[in-house]
């Protein structure tokens, strides 16, 4: 799938965001290597901890679904009652950097950004979890 279309799911994914707390609304599309993508959203709790990012809610929700391997997860930001134009791309926070790492190969899964229509920035998770922990470490 292209990457532009993953980024476009992400924003579909976003359009859930449950932020009334932030204002900050997060969509991720999270793409299996069988070709299935699971969205996700950021959900927020009164309980500020309780909160759950975009990344992971898709993540969890392919991985209880029984599926565990993945390409590439495009992921979306943005404040929403900022105007298009002051929209930055969305680094994903590093407890979802981790998370992925769990299922996937730091080399070749890929994170886009997307950022309305200007071009989406890729990057491996390797890239953007330099040196992580993992269960390699554990054997
Ligand atoms: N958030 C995500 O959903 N993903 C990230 O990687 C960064 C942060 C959410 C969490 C919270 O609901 C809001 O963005 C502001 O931190």
């Amino acid at each position: 799938m292209e990457k532009e279309k993953l980024v476009q799911l992400a924003y579909e994914a976003q359009k859930k965001s449950y932020s009334p707390y932030s204002g900050f609304a997060v969509g991720a599309a999270l793409l299996a290597k069988n070709g299935q993508v699971f969205l996700g959203c950021n959900i927020e709790n009164a309980s500020y901890g309780a909160t759950n990012c975009a990344e992971r809610t898709a993540l969890f929700k392919a991985v209880s679904e029984g599926v565990t391997e993945f390409e590439a997860i495009a992921i979306v930001g943005n404040l929403k009652d900022a105007p298009p134009e002051n929209w930055d791309y969305c680094m994903p926070c590093g407890i979802c950097r981790q998370a992925l790492a769990e299922f996937v190969n730091p080399k070749t899964f890929k994170v886009y950004l997307g950022n309305n229509d200007k071009p989406c920035k890729e990057y491996t998770l390797e890239e953007l979890l330099p040196g992580g922990f993992t269960k390699l470490d554990l054997l």
